[in-house]
């Protein structure tokens, strides 16, 4: 079976986004310019992810990924066949109950109801499996967790390459053990989830930065590694080649683009002075996801429950609504740190773009390049 770069003229892979920003429009543009375009299967239904593949196979005959959530455990301690995110602790539902009560004045200002909390928590993860081992494409991965053994072996006898998200070392063995073909290292600058496989409230404050985090992946590790995380030039695609990466892995940049699903007023305020920052927050989903910081961010922040993916049910009518009014202080404006680079470029140019800037500063580095 081919490698990732085998796949691939150019080392760039399009991160997935979900809640409609890595549409089929988006993922075409970038895998007919010679990157991995990804559909993002999170919040969707097996057959919403299907719909997109065919979209997508209309689109273009080259190479794609489909990203798919990794069901989150029902009881504390509970294995649920994944062993990337058994063992995690699961909120009390008091927790929970004191939230919805806190945000029960956004329902009222937004003029909706809050969510129902339990809506499910496997994201529709075995019913996806199924239509991916029915129809195979050519590569799928995973976030928050680790899939079991048997699960990349079936793929991989289908001819679909792995990948999986990891944030620490440890997890990245843990995804090399499982089987993958190649382990995504997420920095604590990359935009939207952490793909951490078992959230903790011991472990906020963490996160590693891509490059620590690449250097102790690549020690640890065997297989190809994809960096992710406030990556927004050709120049750091170099810096992340150079430090043993197979390819970069970019969210916040594509998100910019006018193929990309983002809502025009999460687009503006990601080069809008106004918005000076991200951060890490547990507000919008019960699970760490960088964004930047607004209302919504700071009044609930501070106090929101380790609690994903409950927290993301509560909080849906109220993201919906506030995306409806076009209030980027109620919606959730995932980004990574490097959001003030954004280029409001088409995404195929952007992936020609970042080629050309990859290919200077490779010829610029003294010992003659950081080429693969
Ligand atoms: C809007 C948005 C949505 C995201 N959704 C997903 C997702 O559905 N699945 C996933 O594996 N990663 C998701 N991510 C994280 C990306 O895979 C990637 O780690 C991140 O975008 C890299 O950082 P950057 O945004 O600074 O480039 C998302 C990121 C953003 C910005």
């Amino acid at each position: 079976m081919s490698s990732l770069t085998d796949l691939l003229p150019h080392p760039i892979v399009q991160a997935p986004m979900a809640g409609g920003v890595s549409v089929p429009q988006l993922a075409a543009a970038v895998s007919e310019a010679g990157g991995l375009g990804f559909l993002a299967a999170g919040y969707k239904t097996a057959d919403g992810m299907y719909q997109e593949i065919k979209q997508l196979r209309g689109l273009t005959h080259r190479p794609f990924g489909v990203n798919v959530f990794m069901p989150q455990p029902e009881h504390p301690g509970a294995a649920t066949g994944s062993t990337g995110a058994a063992g995690a602790a699961r909120p009390c539902a008091a927790a929970v109950e004191v939230y919805a009560n806190q945000l029960a004045g956004e329902a009222t200002w937004y003029e909706t109801e809050l969510g129902d909390r339990d809506s499910g928590r496997d994201d529709g993860y075995d019913a996806k499996l199924a239509v991916l081992l029915d129809d195979p494409v050519p590569v799928v991965s995973f976030h928050f967790g680790v899939p079991a053994p048997d699960v990349l072996e079936s793929l991989r006898r289908l001819g679909t390459l792995t990948l999986v998200t990891a944030t620490t070392a440890e997890e990245a063995l843990a995804v090399q053990e499982a089987g993958a073909d190649a382990v995504i290292a997420q920095g604590v600058e990359a935009g939207g989830h952490q793909g951490t496989h078992r959230d903790s409230q011991e472990n906020d404050g963490a996160g590693i930065g891509l490059l620590s985090l690449l250097a102790q992946v690549r020690e640890t590790v065997s297989i190809p590694v994809v960096a992710s995380g406030g990556i927004m030039r050709g120049s750091q695609i170099a810096a992340v080649l150079a430090a043993g990466a197979s390819a970069a892995q970019l969210g916040t940049a594509f998100l910019a683009t006018p193929e990309s699903g983002a809502h025009p007023a999460h687009k503006q305020a990601l080069t809008d002075p106004h918005f000076v920052r991200t951060e890490l927050t547990r507000a919008f989903s019960g699970r760490p996801a960088r964004g930047l910081v607004n209302r919504f961010m700071r009044e609930h922040g501070p106090y929101a429950p380790a609690a994903y993916p409950e927290v993301h049910h509560l909080t849906s009518p109220l993201r919906k609504a506030a995306a409806k009014a076009g209030d980027a202080q109620g919606m959730a404006l995932w980004a990574g740190q490097g959001h003030r680079l954004a280029r409001d470029l088409p995404a195929g140019r952007l992936v020609e773009v970042l080629v050309a800037e990859l290919q200077e500063a490779a010829t610029a580095l003294p010992a003659g390049g950081a080429g693969r």
